[in-house]
């Protein structure tokens, strides 16, 4: 099995990209070890501390957002980084060459349960030039990624990667701490009788989306003539990894529970490294009226709502839509 640097490295991709990415993951497989060891490590439940988009923070929340910070600080790779986690954007070293936007733990309410969760990372260059300390540097949209990916670790880790040249797996060898690629190039089917979405907050939905699940749940004896299964991880790494690997459409709508809140999903480092993550599958990623990675961003913490999945069954969703 193949190791992950000389695989990007035949697809071209800048040494110093592979480098920062080979940083990211080296967060990751500490990570990894740290989620495994569960209760032993005293990191499970919560902090008394809130995140500035008011979220209860996890201590391994905290933790895991250090470790990334820390390591991708030190290593010099980095103009500036975006976290879930973080307040502002921090600046990093000013002659370098890219950014990177991540959820250093997607999913976290899964900690204490034990089961999935997952870091998402986003990276696109900065601007030549710019001040590692400008926040502007990250309003740019999903379709400058140079590269996406998450790391879920479940019963085993996995990597999902893109540099644009396709969606890939890697899988970590615990014994040698080594990303082997398990897939090269993941695809999408482009039908599906699965879908994702928290049914309990059915009653705020918009009308486009009340309707369209209303029909998926009609089954065989509704307008799609055939019965659909429904999951929910509650974390979007686990559900996007599950649509990856045999399809399926996941949505976090917009909806009315919170006027303050109509989308919960945040467009730098969950929305865009999923969509790319999912077009370079052969998949759709849409809020509904407009690709994701199209979105002009004007706030790093900035919300979307989120479609993707199944080429054909995102289209019969967005068709609700129109
Ligand atoms: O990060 C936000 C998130 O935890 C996603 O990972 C997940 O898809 C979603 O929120 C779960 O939402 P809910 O709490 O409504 O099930
Ligand atoms: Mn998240």
């Amino acid at each position: 099995m193949r190791r992950l640097p000389p695989v990007l490295l035949e697809d071209g991709c800048p040494r110093e990209l592979i480098s920062l990415i080979r940083t990211v993951l080296a967060a990751c497989k500490e990570i990894s070890f740290r989620v495994g060891q569960g209760a032993l490590s005293g990191v499970l439940g919560s902090t008394l501390d809130e995140n500035i988009q008011g979220e209860t923070q996890k201590k391994l929340d905290v933790l895991t957002n250090q470790l990334l910070k820390d390591i991708l600080l030190e290593s010099g790779y980095v103009k500036a980084i975006a976290s879930e986690e973080e307040d502002f954007t921090v600046a990093g070293n000013p002659d370098a060459k890219y950014i990177v936007a991540f959820d250093p733990l997607d999913g976290s309410s899964n900690t204490d349960i034990n089961s999935l969760v997952g870091t998402i990372f986003s990276i696109m260059a900065a601007p030549d030039g710019a001040d590692p300390a400008d926040p502007s540097i990250f309003m740019q949209p999903g379709k400058n990624q140079v590269a996406a990916g998450y790391v879920l670790y479940g019963p085993s880790t996995v990597l999902a990667l893109t540099t644009g040249k396709g969606t890939r797996f890697f899988t970590l060898d615990k014994t040698h701490g080594t990303f082997l690629l398990t897939e090269d190039f993941a695809k999408v089917p482009e039908d599906t009788s699965e879908f994702a979405i928290n049914a309990s907050n059915q009653r705020h939905w918009q009308p486009a989306m009340q309707n369209y699940i209303n029909d998926l749940i009609a089954g065989d004896t509704g307008p799609r003539g055939r019965n659909f299964n429904m999951r929910w991880i509650a974390a979007m790494v686990g559900d996007v990894h599950r649509v990856l690997c045999r399809g399926g459409i996941f949505t976090y709508p917009t909806d009315t529970k919170d006027p303050n809140k109509p989308n919960k999903l945040r467009l730098l480092y969950e929305a865009n490294p999923m969509a790319m993550l999912i077009e370079q599958a052969g998949g759709i990623a849409s809020t509904g009226t407009e690709r994701i990675m199209d979105i002009q961003p004007d706030a790093i913490h900035q919300r979307v709502a989120v479609i993707l999945g199944s080429k054909n069954e995102v289209e019969t969703c967005l068709n609700y839509h129109k």
